[in-house]
């Protein structure tokens, strides 16, 4: 019998109603399937830092995250709450956690389960059924940028990562009352390598052809330019795989207008986090969608599983939100760890209990609560065969 040992961090908002759902069901496959968990529950959220660590600018201390790193895994609910400046939960938690285990890809896959109506007109089941690759450690989010009201500013700014280190001296002059913001974006060639690669892998991996590379190289020539010569040079590995392009702005249009087209999809950090909330809304909405922030060697650097949402704040507590996006979450970190069949599971049972159509959370038009959706889930998995 296998072991894993995952911390679970429920968070804020509804992440401690949905992460007990999706634990739940993990609780119930690992039964079906011969799987011991050895959870650890972690307090970081706004209670914990409000009492322990108010000021700090980060969720956790560094003896924290290096307590997490002993983990096979992370289960993460969610972070945001309005008591606790936004940058101490995300830049200070969440994407923390995300530099620090080097979670380079992001994946959130977007699949039109049975029993969810999608908002596009006409499609039907698994018709819509996609791949998001997130770049998940660079670009826009590298957290490098500044904003002077004045004459004359002088900033060398620091990106200290344990693979490289760059350093960006700024230099402003600006007229009397003038006032400057900005935010700098960078990609290495390394990293946009090895996230482009994994697209091109997963494709292999679940026997698809098409990848589509999402970039804005017409405007952001640089940044834009190095990641779209990584993609050709990566596609000449895939003969076998067709390379497409697409620019993110008609992107957008496309995911409304042929959902159904993309297979796996990979993009930058900052269009990922938009596109993959566009394309969660194709297959029923936030509620579904889970996300995986990984590093695929999992001796390099812990994992975490994460519903693609926040914390939704005004319906924290009420038992309402649908965890099934967070249960999928749970599917894609049982399948990182090794254990293909009991994540298919997962799914199934999903899939199963949505598709009766009884169990249906707010977001569905129903009046289910959370837990309903939870039990039925964790239910329906003791009845499957492993
Ligand atoms: P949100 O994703 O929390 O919620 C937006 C809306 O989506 C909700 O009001 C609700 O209508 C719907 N929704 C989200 N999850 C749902 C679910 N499980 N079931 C049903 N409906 C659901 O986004 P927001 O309101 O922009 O942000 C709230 C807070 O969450 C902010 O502090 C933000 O920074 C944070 N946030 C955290 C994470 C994370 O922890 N991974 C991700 C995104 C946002
Ligand atoms: C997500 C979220 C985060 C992001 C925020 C909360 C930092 O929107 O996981 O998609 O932008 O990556
Ligand atoms: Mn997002």
């Amino acid at each position: 019998m296998k072991t894993y040992s995952v911390a679970l961090i429920p968070g804020d908002g509804i992440g401690p109603e949905i992460l007990r759902e999706g634990k739940k069901v993990m609780d119930a496959v690992a039964e079906v399937a011969g799987i011991t968990w050895r959870w650890k529950e972690y307090p970081f959220g706004a209670e914990h830092w409000l009492k322990h660590r108010k000021g700090l600018p980060t969720l956790m201390s560094e003896e924290d995250m290096a307590q997490l790193g002993t983990h096979d895994a992370i289960y993460f609910g969610s972070v945001g709450d309005p008591r606790v400046p936004e940058h101490v939960g995300q830049a200070g938690g969440l994407l923390w956690m995300r530099f620090y285990f080097d979670q380079y890809i992001n994946l959130r896959p977007a699949k039109l389960l049975r029993g969810i109506e999608s908002p596009l007109r006409g499609k039907r089941p698994h018709e819509i059924d996609m791949y998001m690759v997130r770049e998940n450690s660079e670009d826009f989010y590298i957290g490098l940028g500044g904003h002077f009201a004045g004459t004359k500013s002088s900033e060398n700014l620091e990106l200290l990562r344990s693979l490289y280190q760059a350093r960006f001296k700024v230099e402003v002059t600006l007229e009397p009352g003038g006032e400057l913001a900005y935010q700098i974006g960078a990609l290495t060639g390394r990293n946009s390598e090895r996230v482009i690669r994994y697209g091109f892998e997963l494709a292999r991996r679940k026997k698809l052809t098409r990848v589509t590379v999402v970039h804005k190289a017409n405007v952001l020539t640089n940044i834009y330019g190095l990641w779209i010569e990584k993609a050709e040079m990566v596609a000449k590995d895939y003969p076998d795989i067709e390379l497409e392009f697409a620019i993110a702005d008609a992107m957008s249009m496309w995911l409304v207008r042929r959902p159904q087209w993309f297979q796996v999809i990979v993009a930058p950090n900052m269009f990922g986090d938009i596109l993959s909330d566009l394309a969660a809304s194709t297959v029923g909405g936030l509620g579904f969608a889970p996300g995986g922030n990984i590093n695929p060697d999992r001796t390099a650097g812990v994992s975490m599983f994460e519903p693609i949402h926040g914390s939704a704040p005004k319906y924290g507590g009420l038992n309402k939100a649908n965890p099934i996006g967070t249960i999928l979450a749970g599917k894609l970190m049982i399948e990182h760890l090794g254990e293909e069949r009991a994540a298919e599971l997962v799914e199934q049972a999903s899939e199963d209990v949505l598709g009766t159509g009884k169990i249906r959370t707010y977001d569905m038009g129903g009046t289910s609560s959370c837990s309903d959706m939870g039990d039925a889930v964790a239910e329906r998995l003791l009845q499957l065969k492993f």
